[in-house]
């Protein structure tokens, strides 16, 4: 943190300008008002909400996401292959009423060409077993056949052919290379091995070689598969459950949301791959040291010769179900390993394709996204199923369009390319939209792979709780007896939603932009077949015959999705709960000030330096909100400053509390997390009165036919307000400079675990310097949080 201590002016809300400014606005927005008298309030289209809901059901009645799966699965499309699948999803967005485009971008990836790996003796160096890396053809299932499948390989892996002696690491999270240091085991210079599980493998691949590693093998093993495994009496697959012991795990390892690394185009970090971008030295994201992926039957023979050597360590976590081998850390000096890995590296043209269906209200977008790209000819679950709901949504919503109906918002589907590699597709669409996103967008729902089982999985941005749970309601589960997908999720999951970690296209919205997202899916449970993830047998024979019999999950996906767009786009105040959030914010403190070591807690706070972090955190300003060349009428949108924004009120708020210590003691952190939980428990107030006032105006649209003209106008605009304070809200927590870092990542509630990638953290900034025993920049985020937290509940009293 090289900021320097003193306090320099801080962006400010231009406080001159406005009156010309708001004069202007008052008089477009009059013109506008009795535009929009005649429009928003006299139009109709005939359609009632049920009625729509109705079209909607009807048109999925026909199940079509079998023949999308299988069309999609039916050839490779690795990120930037494939151009006949981009048409083809253009043509059926376009056939389905929407307008559709494709959008490209010029992205660093690497290719499979061509892969070794020889167990050798030590002694004669002598090759006494070569892995084949190849998953086995299964003749029932078409997808495994043939010369056009894709090779096992890990994209981003450095080139390179190493020989040396290898060891086991477990998961290879930090923990795990701690404790083999601390068992002595020397990582430097040896291959690692490493299972698949617990953390993205991509950082598994970075702490490997944080270790001095000059390789790595990962691994699926039995012991991760649930107990659905042939030691426990089940069959492999095509004749049962279990995993096919050939099965291999591809993927990226990209670096993702780990340190020093952002998701996206690792040569563009921060910004957009566009023709004549500047190209950066990608290794802050992607790794130096080459590493492939294996299937358990191939790497039996290489861990059992670890049998005995090295330290075995009896703690379950480290014990996997690999039969023979005895989970010995190794090395061993009698074998080395020779890695060989081989990719073509080069700047590809990645290809999204969008459909939009524009609403009245052109300045309230709902996205709805899933990548296309898989790493296999299939991909039927991930992300084919999502693929083919994207689809079905589309074909149902297009149905009302047809019908003549006027959606109130405008409806965006995007079909990503490159999300495997490390949410290229996504991420370098949401940094060349960045602004026009931030102002327009109003919540992005994911899809990815949204059917591999009969379990609904719900991770959300708090604001969209609501709506995911109403919406659920009124769905039928498709199993006798259960009732709703509500009552199926209250069973099933105890009605938990998530939070966002990463691992998926949302990680721009929700982490770099600051819209409300969530991700949705039907996942496996307990005793379902194992999910063959990212190999060969996620194909459509998999898909058909052992996930979803009949594609009816995906059906159910598509009529789920689609009521949660019709209630976000149709609602007239947008439809989120603001409570929801506040309430998680308060869960989400308490656990982090659990964490928060005990000596802390006494300790004062009376550095110089100390005070001015935690009262200059500049939290940027959301100057989009009040943009004047959108021609419309945007009430109140300078809000007003909230306490200490400026460098005299910063001084008067130090004197103020520094005054009142001197009569009792010092300043300790106690005080100042007492302070910042007083932010949240005001923010929770204040959400709870301002989702009873957007119900009120919600109550009042329905009933405006009882209003005469001027108050149909002063409804008109107190809802804008209202909209505009809902639609901005979550962008209040994004902090300009970004997580300690990780710049790329500025929402300040929810970020990916930068130790884990998939998991995510709530308040990172605090969790991380708990982490880091860092006292000071604890501090520091304690008084960016609690300035955001002011701002919010500022904005949102006004009303
Ligand atoms: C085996 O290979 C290593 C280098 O990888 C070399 O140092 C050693 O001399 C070789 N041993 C024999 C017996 O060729
Ligand atoms: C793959 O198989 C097809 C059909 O059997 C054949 O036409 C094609 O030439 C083969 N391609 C390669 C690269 O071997
Ligand atoms: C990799 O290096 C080894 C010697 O260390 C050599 O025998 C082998 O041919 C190399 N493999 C390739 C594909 O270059
Ligand atoms: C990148 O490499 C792949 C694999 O060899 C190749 O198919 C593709 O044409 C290359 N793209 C460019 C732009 O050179
Ligand atoms: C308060 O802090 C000052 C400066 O750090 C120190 O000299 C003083 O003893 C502290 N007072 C109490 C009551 O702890
Ligand atoms: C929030 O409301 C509760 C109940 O009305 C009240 O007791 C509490 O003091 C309020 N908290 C803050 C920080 O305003």
């Amino acid at each position: 943190m090289g900021e320097k201590s003193g306090y320099s002016p801080i962006e400010v809300v231009p406080k001159r300008k406005r009156s010309w400014r708001s004069l202007a606005s008052i008089a477009i927005g009059a013109i506008t008002a009795l535009y929009l008298s005649s429009f928003v309030f006299t139009f109709e289209d005939g359609i009632s909400e049920p009625e729509a809901k109705k079209l909607i059901l009807n048109a999925l009645e026909v199940n079509l996401a079998g023949e999308w799966s299988k069309k999609y699965t039916a050839e490779p499309h690795l990120a930037g292959t494939n151009y006949g699948l981009v048409e083809w999803t253009k043509e059926k967005f376009e056939e389905y009423g929407f307008d559709a485009t494709i959008d490209t971008y010029d992205i660093y990836v690497s290719y499979p060409n061509d892969h070794d790996l020889n167990l050798l003796d030590a002694k004669t160096n002598e090759t006494i077993y070569k892995a084949p890396l190849k998953e086995d053809e299964i003749k029932e299932d078409s997808t495994t056949l043939g010369n056009d499948t894709v090779p096992t390989f890990l994209a981003y892996a450095a080139n390179g052919n190493v020989t040396g002696q290898f060891i086991y690491a477990n998961y290879g999270r930090l923990e795990d290379f701690a404790k083999l240091k601390e068992l002595g085991v020397d990582v430097e210079g040896k291959i690692a091995i490493i299972r698949y599980g617990a953390i993205f493998r991509g950082l598994k691949v970075k702490f490997a070689q944080e270790n001095g590693a000059i390789g790595v093998l990962l691994y699926s093993d039995p012991g991760d598969d649930h107990g659905i495994t042939p030691a426990n009496g089940y069959k492999q697959y095509p004749h049962g459950p279990a995993r096919q012991e050939s099965s291999v795990q591809r993927g990226s390892v990209q670096f993702l949301g780990g340190i020093g690394s952002a998701p996206g185009d690792p040569t563009t970090p921060g910004y957009p791959s566009k023709p004549g971008a500047e190209r950066k030295d990608p290794h802050n994201s992607i790794g130096k040291i080459p590493a492939l992926p294996i299937s358990y039957r191939e790497v039996k023979p290489i861990l059992e010769k670890l049998n005995g050597h090295g330290v075995q360590i009896e703690s379950k976590d480290w014990q996997g179900e690999l039969e023979g081998f005895d989970y010995s850390t190794g090395p061993s000096k009698k074998h080395t390993l020779n890695l060989y890995n081989d990719q073509i590296y080069n700047i590809s043209t990645l290809y999204n394709v969008y459909g939009e269906i524009q609403g009245e209200k052109r300045d309230e977008v709902i996205i709805i996204g899933n990548h296309r790209d898989a790493w296999i000819k299939g991909g039927a679950g991930d992300p084919n199923s999502g693929s083919a709901t994207l689809l079905e949504i589309a074909r149902a919503l297009g149905s009302l369009k047809e019908a003549g109906y006027k959606f109130k918002r405008s409806i965006i589907l995007q079909s990503y390319d490159g999300e495997e590699y490390g949410l290229l597709g996504s991420t370098e669409q949401g940094e060349y939209f960045a602004d026009k996103y931030k102002r327009k967008v109003v919540a992005y729902l994911n899809l990815d792979a949204s059917t591999t089982g009969k379990y609904l999985n719900l991770g959300a941005s708090p604001v969209l709780n609501h709506v995911l749970r109403e919406a659920a309601k009124e769905i039928e589960y498709p199993e006798e007896g259960v009732g709703s997908l509500y009552d199926h999720f209250v069973k099933e999951k105890g009605d938990k939603i998530k939070n966002l970690g990463s691992g998926s296209d949302y990680t721009v919205f929700l982490e770099h932009l600051g819209i409300p997202s969530a991700d949705l899916g039907f996942g496996q449970g307990k005793g379902d077949p194992v999910y063959h993830y990212h190999s060969n047998y996620d194909s459509y024979y998999w898909i058909s015959e052992f996930a979803d019999k009949g594609f009816v999950f995906h059906n159910l996906a598509a009529k789920y999705l689609s009521f949660i767009i019709f209630s976000l786009s149709e609602h007239e105040l947008i439809n989120f709960k603001l409570e929801d959030y506040a309430n998680d914010l308060v869960k989400y403190y308490k656990e982090t000030i659990d964490e928060v070591p005990k000596e802390w807690f006494h300790q004062e706070v009376s550095n110089q330096d100390t005070w001015d972090k935690y009262l200059r955190h500049d939290i940027q300003d959301i100057e989009f909100i009040a943009d004047a060349t959108n021609n419309e009428y945007v009430p109140h949108v300078r809000y007003p400053i909230p306490e200490y924004f400026t460098p005299q009120q910063c001084q008067h708020h130090q004197e103020h509390i520094m005054f009142d210590t001197h009569h009792h003691k010092n300043v300790t952190l106690k005080h100042l997390i007492h302070r910042t939980l007083k932010d949240i428990q005001k923010l929770k107030n204040t959400t709870a009165v301002f989702d009873i006032q957007s119900s009120a105006l919600q109550t009042s649209f329905e009933n405006k036919e009882s209003l005469n003209f001027w108050q149909k106008i002063r409804l008109h605009f107190q809802i804008k307000h209202q909209n505009k304070l809902l639609q901005y809200f979550e962008r209040n927590f994004l902090y300009h400079k970004g997580l300690y870092e990780r710049p790329w990542f500025k929402h300040i509630i929810f970020a990916s675990g930068r130790f884990t990638g998939y998991a995510g953290q709530t308040f990172p900034g605090l969790k991380e310097a708990i982490e880091d025993g860092d006292f000071e920049r604890f501090v520091e985020w304690l008084g960016i949080v609690s300035k955001a937290l002011r701002r919010v509940t500022a904005q949102l009293s006004l009303v």
